[in-house]
């Protein structure tokens, strides 16, 4: 099969990396990718969001089979597009892909099948959503509805900061229309965690759980980011929270998205809170995690193409994957000054021995290739990965090849794992 992968950071990378390693891949593309992509894949300058430019060129090169990456394209109606011009896609409809874009259509969804989330109401009039979030007190949260690159939630401590952030989102300063409509949720307290399932309409099938790390500094400080690291297994995570996920939660939505007329295919990323009830969702992803695919493809034995097929094409019934038993983990290496404003263009050196070390793996996140040279292209710019049978050993792993990494310009956590290393007796 021809194949293009929608997508150009270090999930695109994990993704390409598996699929090309798979026997029913002939020919591997990458749209726009980057520059360690570019040794697996031949990369194709066309943005992730140019929709027409994804058609024509699917098109243009005989794709059998588009994988897309990130949300906006799907939100965007890429998959729809290309099922219209007869090429077979992995992931949702843009109809599927609300799960994402709108906040509030989930959470009407959870309410409606007893899925379980935390309390909320939707405004768009602020005068209401005041009163709501007077009468309901700190902590509460406050979501803008649509799509805002990670940056529309506020987990506020106070009233003041609440009233604050639905002011911000309603005045349509800061978010625009994705911020026109806002959910304000009830605080949940717990331990956060990941979970994947694959969907082709009617049946879904989990994949594994994994733990990222939001925040940019070490202890969990600092602002919200993309994400600065992953590793999976979670130990929280466990396989009688797993089922309860997939009964409760994953396996409803799914029923629930047929019975309204908008199955959806392709990935199911749940946002996660373990509660001292069990688990809850705060949030759904149409789409893989950055960084926490990186770990799945590191723990993944089977071949990915098929079970990505098999989404496609309503066939994941019988379906099985195989994983390690080890763990990965992944350490983000990023631009200094990430997640606010950073610098392009540094050289970064050291790649080829980093890549020796043993069970790692080096995705590029942000990179372009200067001739022989690799430059910084991005805020999170690499994606220093490990598998051992150990979370201390993964960890170990990891940062070695981080260490020999000569990047000046970047920086990473030095704590990734924190949780999983802290529970061990
Ligand atoms: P997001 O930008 O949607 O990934 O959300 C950012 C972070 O907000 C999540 O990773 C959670 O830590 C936090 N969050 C979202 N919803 C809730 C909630 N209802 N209770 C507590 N924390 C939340
Ligand atoms: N790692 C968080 C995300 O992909 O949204």
């Amino acid at each position: 099969m021809r194949i293009l992968v929608v997508g150009g950071g270090g999930r695109e990378h994990a993704l390409c990396w598996a699929i090309s390693a798979s026997p029913l891949c002939s020919k591997l593309y990458c749209a726009p990718g980057n520059a360690g992509i570019a040794q697996v894949a031949e990369c194709v300058e066309v943005g992730a969001e140019d929709i027409p430019g994804q058609v024509a060129l699917a098109r243009r090169e005989k794709i059998d089979f588009v994988v897309v990456g990130p949300e906006v394209p799907l939100a965007a109606g890429l998959a729809d597009r290309l099922a219209e011009a007869g090429i077979k896609v992995f992931g949702p409809s843009a109809r599927a892909a609300q799960l994402e874009s709108s906040k509030g259509f989930t959470k009407d969804l959870c309410r409606r099948h007893d899925i379980p989330t935390g309390a909320y109401e939707r405004f768009t009039d602020l005068a209401k959503a005041e009163v709501y979030i007077k009468a309901q007190g700190a902590p509460i949260v406050v979501k803008a509805d649509g799509l805002a690159a990670g940056k529309g939630v506020v987990v506020a401590d106070t009233v003041e900061q609440a009233l604050a952030a639905a002011r911000d989102m309603l005045s349509g300063n800061r978010f625009g229309e994705a911020g026109a409509s806002v959910v304000v949720e009830e605080f949940l307290a717990g331990e956060e965690a990941s979970f994947f399932a694959l969907c082709d309409g009617q049946h879904a099938l989990a994949l594994v759980g994994a733990q990222d790390h939001k925040r940019v500094l070490d202890d969990d400080k600092g602002p919200n980011t993309g994400g600065m690291g992953a590793y999976s297994p979670a130990p929280v995570f466990d396989a009688a929270m797993q089922q309860r996920t997939m009964d409760e939660i994953i396996l409803p939505t799914v029923r629930a998205m047929a019975a309204d007329g908008m199955p959806f295919k392709g990935v199911l990323y749940a946002g996660l809170m373990i509660t001292a009830q069990g688990p809850k969702i705060f949030e759904y992803n149409c789409r893989f995690g950055d960084p926490e695919c990186q770990v799945l493809m590191m723990r993944l034995k089977s071949d990915i193409v098929p079970a990505l097929l098999a989404s496609a094409d309503g066939n994941l019934k019988h379906l099985d994957l195989r994983w390690s038993n080890d763990v990965a983990l992944t350490v983000v290496m990023a631009a200094r000054g990430y997640p606010d404003a950073y610098q392009k263009g540094s050289e970064i050196r050291g790649l080829a021995e980093a890549s020796k070390v043993e069970g790692v793996q080096i995705f590029h996140a942000g990179t372009r290739a200067d001739g022989n040279r690799i430059l910084a292209n991005g805020g999170r710019v690499l994606n220093v990965s490990a598998l051992a049978p150990t979370v201390e050993e993964a960890r170990a792993r990891a940062y070695r090849a981080v260490d020999l990494i000569d990047w000046p310009e970047g920086f990473c956590r030095r704590d990734i794992a924190w949780r999983a290393v802290a529970r061990k007796p």
